[in-house]
């Protein structure tokens, strides 16, 4: 397949590229494009054909259920048998953005959009170039991240040409994803409600508005073998580049002390720290500046294996705030390997 590679810099100079791309979705074909979390896969979301398109080109397994995008809350109102008025406190302060809730599913969506489970997962992103699309095509979209399942998301048109290039019909640059961890998703299908995936908006947030959240065990801890998870996104093995890391917790003059001892490591660190360390370094942000790790995480996985690192030491981020995403996607990456020194 030839993927055609488009830029879309500003709505109405590129309107004929935003019906082109919304013809796609229509004719059910894939579009990845930007969100302001990670760039995704999408695919008409009520179109089972071009859905099952998503999953043989992720290679994503058929249990774990995708994300429905809708660019108004009266869009969002046909996909779920209730919009309680949680939802409607949590889309009030929070959507458009980077936030997916959880519902009971109504029978419009497909199966395979939501994996056999009787709930959907929706959000409302706030992109500019993916909000036109859905409006332009007037169609809920499907959309994981737009990696190969097990890779680190896309934060830029780069690292999606990298994974999907001749396997999708477009691919839009949309610049550089400004949260770049993906949504934060809270299910309120359940009671209290329970945090599924932590991501920009926090689990400070999400208490702040709904009081009691139960935080799934998945969020900070690998799950025993055999149990079900309530994201099945989370049992996967993710975000992993080929190197094998391990995640250290403690300062930087302890763990400076510790890598000299390895001389064959890389280091995954902050901003300044590599100009303190003789062994190759990759950052990932400033060490006081969640929003920045957040920001840079993943495309900092994808250049550690640009560069052949095998054996990879990272610093730890704070597990508060913002922090909870960040530590939850490395701890991912690090297979659960972490260490305190
Ligand atoms: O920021 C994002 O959410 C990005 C952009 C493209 O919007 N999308 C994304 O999708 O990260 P994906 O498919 O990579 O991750 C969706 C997560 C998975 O962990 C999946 O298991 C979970 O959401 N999920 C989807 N539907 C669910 C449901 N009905 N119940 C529980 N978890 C669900
Ligand atoms: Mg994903």
């Amino acid at each position: 397949m030839k993927t055609q590679i488009i830029k879309i810099s500003d709505l109405s100079r590129d309107a004929a590229k935003l019906r082109q791309a919304a013809r796609i979705i229509e004719d059910g074909g894939l579009v990845a494009l930007p969100t302001e979390t990670v760039y995704g896969i999408a695919a008409n979301a009520l179109d089972p054909d071009a859905v099952a398109g998503i999953f043989r080109v992720k290679g994503r397994p058929q249990d774990n259920p995708l994300i429905v995008h809708a660019a108004e809350l009266e869009d969002v109102f046909p996909l779920v048998q209730d919009f309680p008025d949680d939802a409607m406190w949590l889309a009030k302060k929070f959507w458009p953005g980077p936030l997916t809730i959880v519902l009971l599913k109504n029978d419009i969506v497909p199966d395979i959009v939501s994996a056999g489970l009787d709930t959907v997962a929706v959000r409302m992103p706030s992109h500019p170039v993916t909000r036109a699309i859905i409006r332009e095509s007037g169609l809920p979209l499907a959309a994981p991240s737009a990696n190969i399942s097990g890779r680190p998301s896309p934060t830029t048109a780069a690292h999606c040409i990298e994974d999907l290039n001749g396997k999708v019909d477009m691919i839009i640059d949309g610049g550089e994803c400004s949260v770049g961890l993906e949504s934060t998703v809270v299910s309120l299908a359940v009671s209290p409600p329970r945090l599924l995936r932590p991501g920009a908006v926090t689990l400070e947030d999400l208490r702040f508005i709904l009081g009691d959240v139960a935080a799934d065990a998945a969020v900070t801890s690998k799950l025993p073998n055999g149990s079900t998870a309530a994201s099945p996104g989370m049992k996967y093995r993710h975000y992993s580049p080929k190197a094998k890391i391990t995640l250290v917790h403690g300062n930087f003059a302890d763990f400076a002390r510790y890598i000299a001892k390895k001389p064959a490591a890389t280091a995954l660190v902050f901003d300044g720290e590599d100009k303190r360390l003789k062994v190759p370094c990759v950052t990932y942000g400033g060490a006081n500046k969640p929003e920045e790790q957040a920001q840079q995480l993943f495309a900092a996985l994808r250049r550690l294996d640009e560069i052949g690192a095998e054996r990879v030491y990272a610093r730890a981020p704070e597990i508060t705030g913002l922090g909870l995403a960040v530590y939850n996607r490395l701890i991912r990456a690090a297979a659960f390997d972490e260490m305190f020194i």
